[in-house]
Parts: structure tokens; C-alpha cells; sequence
């Protein structure tokens, strides 16, 4: 059974991202265990850049924050969902301080081999997406991951504008496929 993990990265907890998460949860099956981190929901601090996890036993971060639960659930996720609203044309600050906090060798032990990505923002300019989509794949290439694919959203500012939206048919047969 393949284990799908969701980071969330928006701190609206219905909003589109959430919406857009939800489809993609429909397309999933008895075949995947599926867990939703909301990841403005956890205590998670900025990483501190002075690499003590690189030398301490277990890899221990010296900030006692939710990030050891992070792990945990990385350390046997097969395949990550990443989704976040934009956010001046990048990640939400809130996923983007847990994925500084993958700056420790701890990332070494996890068994992810497959990542999407889900993304909403509210403008409709062909290039919206285009920093975190160079981001994303940066990151599978550093990884070694294979990309399972994107739904990027354009248009959508107000919680609920994504109702209706192909996106969402979009998204649940993604998950069908992973
Ligand atoms: C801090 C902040 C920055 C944003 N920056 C952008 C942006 O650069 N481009 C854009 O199109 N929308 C931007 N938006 C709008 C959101 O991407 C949009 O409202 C999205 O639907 C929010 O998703 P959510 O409902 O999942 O929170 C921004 C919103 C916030 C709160």
C-alpha cells in the first residue's frame, strides 16, 4: 500500500488549496493510506542555519518544535503532495519554513519517490506559477524524485472561487494515477 502524505501550505482551512486537496483525497483509493499535514496548524520554526542537526545523535534539530512529528510522517510516505496557495509568486511562508527544516540529513532516511504538486493562486497571468513550478522541479531533481504531475489553478482569490472549477476533476484523476 503506497502512503500519500499532503503538506498543506495554506493557512485557510477551507480555502481553494484545501478544496483542491480534497478532490485530489476523492481520487484515492483503498490502494493508498492517505494522511494531510496542515501545515500552518503545526508549531514549525524557520530553520537556524546552523547545521547542529548535521552533527547531532538522530539528527536532532536543537528548535523541540512539531517538525519531529514531521518527519516521523515523511520517514514512510511514498509519495508527497505538495499544495500551496501563491504567494507573492511563490510558496506560502508556511510551507516554505518546513521545507528549510529538510535541511538535515534525517531527509537521508525517508522512503518519498514520487511528488505533485497543487497549486492556486488569484491572478490569471500565464507566468503565476513559474517560480514555484522551477522550485518544485529543483527540488525533485535534488531528491530524486519522479514528478507524478502538477494541477496549477489560476484565477481563484476568495475561498469556495475554486467551486466548480475543472481543477478539481483534474486533480481527482491525478490521484487516480499515482
Ligand atoms: C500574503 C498573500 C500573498 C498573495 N500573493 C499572490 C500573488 O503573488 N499572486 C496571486 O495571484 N495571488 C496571490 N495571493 C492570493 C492567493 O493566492 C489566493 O487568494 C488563493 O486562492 C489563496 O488560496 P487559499 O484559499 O488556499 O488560501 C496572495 C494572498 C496572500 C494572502
Amino acid at each position: 500500500m503506497a502512503k500519500v502524505t499532503v503538506l498543506m501550505g495554506s493557512p485557510r482551512r477551507c480555502g481553494n488549496t484545501a478544496r483542491l486537496v480534497r478532490a485530489f483525497a476523492d481520487g484515492l483509493d483503498a490502494r493508498h493510506e492517505f494522511e494531510i499535514l496542515n501545515v500552518a496548524q503545526l508549531d514549525i520554526h524557520p530553520c537556524l542555519g546552523c547545521n547542529a542537526c548535521f552533527h547531532n545523535a538522530g539528527h536532532l534539530c536543537p528548535q523541540p518544535d512539531d517538525m519531529a512529528r514531521v518527519y516521523r510522517v515523511l520517514a514512510d510516505t511514498d509519495v508527497l503532495v505538495v499544495a500551496t496557495p501563491v504567494y507573492f509568486y511563490g510558496i506560502s511562508a508556511q510551507l516554505k519554513m518546513l521545507v528549510d527544516r529538510l535541511h538535515n540529513p534525517i531527509r537521508n532516511s525517508f522512503r518519498i519517490s514520487r511528488m505533485v504538486l497543487l497549486a492556486v493562486g488569484a491572478a490569471t497571468l500565464p507566468q503565476l506559477f513559474d517560480s514555484i513550478v522551477m522550485q518544485y522541479r529543483l527540488c525533485l531533481h535534488f531528491f530524486h524524485l519522479r514528478d507524478l504531475g502538477s494541477v496549477l489553478v489560476r484565477g481563484v482569490k476568495e475561498a469556495g472561487d475554486i467551486e466548480g472549477n475543472a481543477a478539481l476533476d483534474e486533480a481527482c484523476r491525478l490521484a487516480s494515477t499515482v
